[in-house]
């Protein structure tokens, strides 16, 4: 097995955390992260995490058990916050003695915290500012993810260099926080290591790993896109915060554009509220990810991308993308000081 060993040393702390031989997770990626590419992960060394999105307790429950048959290694689950049956998906995890819990999508609700920590497991939280991460830190997070808005999926309105500079000389010295959103290459992962990231999160790269099951016309979509077609969506009507969402230019794109006007008339019309609006537009964004992943159908569903993805360029397994990563990492830490005083 090769050594990577000054980028280990840099990722030990994120390794012992997760339990794994590299401090690489691969993000969760709804429809995208399930049994077999979470599995894929974790037996390479890295951490796979299932994307729970708008699964039922009972479906979450079968994937995680589908899962443990096929590794023994560390992996976790990615729950969304506004999922109406929170708990119960906590108590499934609980019940499977699942070590790591993601929340994503927003602020924690009161005592969902609480109640993964009390079935033993870590929770990991994503920090979108500086203070949101050192108040999510005290309400008990183990460990925060911080992502750049060059991300696939659901994004902030901010870079990963910035947040990165802004949130790592702060809290990574006596914190755990994971890079992620951009990160294609190695040399990438040497550098926020170097800056006191704990370890990275990737998951452009990982999405059309052969372990993948997205279907065969989202993986070439992938390989022929170029940075500058993983695109940001567009908030068309003022009163409706929508999250923008990074994927492929497509036709679906203009799709969502008649899908928030619907909801901002059923708002304006009293049929729904604004919390009940904003999962309306999540339950969109489920079924046209849904379309492409899993039906192939890249007009009209969405292909989410981040802008690492001009850097996807051919199916690969698993464990070749994370040896990529790694040799890529530690040459570029093998390097410093090769420039003469
Ligand atoms: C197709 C796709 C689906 C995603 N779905 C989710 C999700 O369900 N939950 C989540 O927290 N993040 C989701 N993400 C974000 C990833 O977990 C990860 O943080 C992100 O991809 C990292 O940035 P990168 O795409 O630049 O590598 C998704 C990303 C992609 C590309």
């Amino acid at each position: 097995m090769a050594a990577y060993t000054k980028t280990s040393a840099l990722m030990a702390r994120g390794c012992e955390f997760l339990g794994t031989e590299y401090a690489i997770l691969c993000g969760a990626m709804s429809w995208v992260s399930e049994r077999n590419l979470v599995s894929a992960i974790s037996n390479a060394g890295g951490f796979g995490v299932i994307a729970c999105g708008a699964m039922t307790p009972e479906l979450l429950d079968a994937e995680i058990a589908g899962t443990k048959a096929l590794t023994a290694k560390p992996f976790g689950v990615n729950l969304i916050t506004m999922h109406p049956q929170l708990f119960d998906l906590i108590e499934v995890c609980k019940k499977h003695g699942v070590g790591h819990v993601v929340l994503a999508g927003g602020i924690p609700p009161k005592g969902s915290v609480e109640a993964i920590k009390a079935g033993g497991a870590k929770v990991i939280c994503f920090a979108p500012t500086l203070a949101l991460g050192k108040k999510l830190l005290r309400s008990g997070a183990d460990a925060l993810v911080i992502e750049g808005m060059e991300a696939g999926g659901h994004i902030g309105p901010v870079s990963t260099s910035v947040l990165a500079q802004e949130i790592l000389p702060n809290l990574a010295a006596d914190n755990l926080v994971f890079v992620a959103g951009g990160i294609g290459r190695g040399e990438l992962i040497a550098g926020y290591l170097e800056m006191g990231a704990a370890g990275v999160q990737l998951g452009t790269r990982f999405a059309c790993a052969s372990e993948s099951i997205a279907h065969a016309a989202f993986k070439k979509a992938f390989f022929r896109a170029s940075a500058r077609d993983a695109i940001a969506s567009v908030q068309v009507d003022p009163r409706l915060p929508v999250i923008p969402v990074r994927a492929l230019r497509n036709k679906g794109t203009e799709e969502f554009t008649a899908k928030q006007l619907e909801v901002a008339r059923l708002l304006d019309e009293g049929v729904v509220d604004m919390g009940a609006a904003q999962l309306e537009i999540e339950h969109f964004w489920a079924g046209a990810l849904r379309r492409a992943v899993i039906d192939g159908d890249v007009e009209s569903g969405s292909v989410m991308a981040g802008q690492s993805v001009g850097m996807v360029t051919k199916e690969e397994p698993v464990v070749d993308i994370i040896a990529e990563l790694m040799t890529e990492s530690e040459a570029a830490l093998s390097n410093r000081g090769a420039v003469a005083a």
